[in-house]
């Protein structure tokens, strides 16, 4: 967590050391030696603000009068699914009374995800580095920022916040293909050497964070990058595409979008900046497609972790 933004911190400042201790450590340790629990905070509901609500219920509304038409299928399915609301901010795990009507009660959301596919949502203290990330992704267990963005940043956050990673990612996670998607890609992750870093970062963010897919022969989003942003969502789906036959590079900022067809070994080999709108986007025909092709490049990556052996 950025100390230049001013959030409402809602977790205990213990706790909140200890857990980014752990999670700094686990670089040094070898696979099979990391506790992902070490790295997980309580998500103390009660503390979140009225602000907090308002904001996570105005940028879900926001959003939403866009998704149902923009957003894949598979997102809406997942977004009802766990049971997003727009009054409050999500609760992960188990009962809370309702911030606002003390007659209800508030479910968490991975009461519903758990039994779906496994997956569930962990609350961490802020930015985790890659080795302790792609230990929770190897046991489906996602990483998640707790606070809120404060109002005066609703439209850019530097980082992520719970809007961007419970709103943005954690919906596909209830979909069987994405889920094992997500998964094997943590396990490569973290059975691969280092010259997999950079082509791994790559797949990362031209499909969870960034990624388009066809559905019915309509171009959607599903990346949690789109998905949270709503200016980008439609300059991804809408801008001009570049003439046929022209690249555009990471550096492009002409207003124009190059959607190329889902390859993962093309997309490893494609650099992107992440301080503006994307110029090159890459476009599955299906979540089987990319499952696959995380399968084929994971054998890939074991067959070097052994050979190295
Ligand atoms: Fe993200």
């Amino acid at each position: 967590m950025r100390k230049d933004i001013n959030y409402n911190n809602i977790i205990d400042g213990e706790e909140f050391e200890r857990a980014q201790a752990a999670a700094d450590a686990a670089a040094d340790l070898p696979a099979d030696e990391i506790d992902t629990e070490k790295f997980y905070v309580t998500q103390a509901y009660d503390k979140y603000s009225e602000e907090n609500h308002e904001v996570w219920g105005e940028m879900y509304r926001q959003r939403m009068s866009k998704l149902e038409e923009q957003a894949s299928n598979t997102f809406i399915a997942g977004l009802k699914a766990i049971q997003l609301r727009p009054g409050r901010v999500p609760l992960l795990f188990g009962e809370a009374p309702h911030p606002t009507d003390p007659e209800r009660t508030v479910t968490g959301i991975n009461e519903f995800l758990r039994p779906l596919t496994g997956w569930q949502s962990r609350a961490v203290p802020g930015y985790l580095p890659a080795k302790a990330f792609f230990s929770c992704l190897a046991r489906r267990e996602f990483p998640t920022t707790i606070v809120v963005r404060p109002r005066e940043q609703m439209d850019y956050l530097p980082e992520p916040d719970i809007f961007h990673d419970v709103f943005g990612h954690v919906p596909l996670h209830a979909d069987d293909v994405f889920a094992e998607f997500l998964q094997t890609y943590g396990q490569a992750a973290l059975a691969a050497g280092p010259e997999h870093t950079e082509p791994l970062s790559r797949l990362f963010w031209f499909t969870v964070e960034f990624g388009l897919i066809r559905e019915d022969g309509r171009l959607k989003i599903y990346g949690s990058g789109l998905i949270s942003s709503h200016g980008e969502s439609a300059h991804a789906l809408e801008a001009p595409a570049p003439p046929a036959g022209v690249e555009l590079a990471p550096s492009d900022q002409s207003g124009r979008v190059e959607r190329r067809p889902f390859d993962l070994d093309r997309i490893v080999n494609t650099a992107f900046e992440i301080d503006h709108y994307q110029p090159v986007l890459y476009v599955l025909e299906s979540f089987e497609q990319l499952r696959d092709a995380m399968n084929g490049y994971a054998e890939r990556v074991m067959d070097g972790a052994s050979a190295s052996r």
